[in-house]
């Protein structure tokens, strides 16, 4: 029995964890919604257009604008009308490895003098069907949205850029390897886990070598899939918040999920290193046995 072996096994458990949370969180409503990895917060949408579309009467927006409105009794330049919900768009769809969820803001999506900023929570009310190597794809999941909800815009009336939908083609692939990549990670670390629990009872240069080598793997693996994730992330809102402004649309960083997959990464780092020091000691001090022996 090897109780500094624990420590490494321990951290391998934590990994393990955290990576299965980084994969699960957000599959299904009201679990770790925070952590997704992007938000679109499309609360605003097309507010650019409630003024600039008061000159075109045939213009399918102005009666659609002109409904919202009187339905508020608002001026028609009011920038309170909440035109997402005349749309059928939801105010924020989140992005996570699985499926998107989709809500409101409550109390409102706009700070006002009573209403702070700090007290704006997003009330989640579903998600889409699980997927494996889920892509997130805001430009479909509006136009559904404005299918279904009957009213007679679409994404073109909208001014949608087509900018933002290059941008998220070109992630759509690392989409993807982020998911693969992130059951290649707990696969390793699954078996790194395995591996350690000999290590704890015996010891042994070899059990210490296999440990070492699927260690580094699943280091590997896990550092791989953070560094993609930020990428994607770092990117994906960049490219959304760059060409969605005009069309009244953000993106929100997921730094829960950043935090949540880097701290897996350390945790694997930690076991690697404890690993590697524990070899080092055990033949050492296996070393000096011999020596003691044997003059
Ligand atoms: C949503 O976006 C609008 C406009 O981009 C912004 O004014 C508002 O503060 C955002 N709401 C939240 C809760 O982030
Ligand atoms: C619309 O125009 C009015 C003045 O004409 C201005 O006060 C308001 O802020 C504008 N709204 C938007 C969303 O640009
Ligand atoms: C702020 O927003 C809330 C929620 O929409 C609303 O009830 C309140 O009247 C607003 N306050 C002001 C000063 O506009
Ligand atoms: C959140 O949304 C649900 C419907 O999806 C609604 O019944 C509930 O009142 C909302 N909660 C708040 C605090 O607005
Ligand atoms: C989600 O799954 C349910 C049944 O599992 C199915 O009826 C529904 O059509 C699916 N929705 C989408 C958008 O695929």
């Amino acid at each position: 029995m090897r109780p500094t072996a624990l420590i490494p096994a321990l951290c391998c458990v934590v990994a393990l964890v955290l990576s299965f949370l980084c994969l699960f969180a957000g599959h299904k409503k009201g679990f770790m919604e925070d952590y997704h990895y992007l938000t679109l917060n499309t609360s605003r949408i097309g507010q650019n257009l409630v003024n600039s579309t008061l000159d075109l009467p045939d213009n399918p927006f102005t009666n659609l604008i002109n409904n919202v409105t009187s339905s508020f009794g608002n001026e028609i330049n009011d920038a309170t009308a909440d035109l997402a919900e005349a749309l059928g768009i939801e105010d924020w769809y989140s992005a996570h490895l699985l499926d998107y969820c989709y809500g409101d803001y409550t109390p409102a999506a706009l700070a006002n003098a009573t209403v702070k900023q700090d007290d704006i929570h997003k009330n989640i009310s579903g998600c889409s069907n699980r997927t494996a190597a889920f892509a997130f794809n805001p430009t479909t999941i509006i136009e559904n949205a404005l299918n279904e909800s009957g009213v007679d815009v679409s994404l073109q009336d909208l001014n949608w850029p087509d900018d933002i939908q290059r941008g998220i083609d070109a992630l759509r692939i690392l989409t993807k390897t982020m998911f693969i990549l992130y059951c290649i990670a707990i696969g390793f670390i699954g078996v790194s886990l395995l591996a350690a629990l000999p290590a704890v009872f015996a010891s042994g240069r070899l059990a210490a070598c296999l440990n070492i080598l699927v260690a580094t793997l699943a280091f590997i693996a896990i550092g791989l899939a953070s560094a993609l994730s930020t990428a994607v992330i770092v990117k994906g809102a960049d490219v959304i918040n760059k060409y969605g402004q005009e069309v009244g649309v953000e993106a929100h960083k997921g730094s829960k999920f950043m935090a949540i997959t880097w701290a897996a990464t350390a945790a694997m780092f930690v076991a690697l290193v404890l690993w590697c020091v524990e070899t080092c000691i055990g033949h050492r001090r296996r070393r000096g046995t011999y020596v003691a022996k044997h003059g």
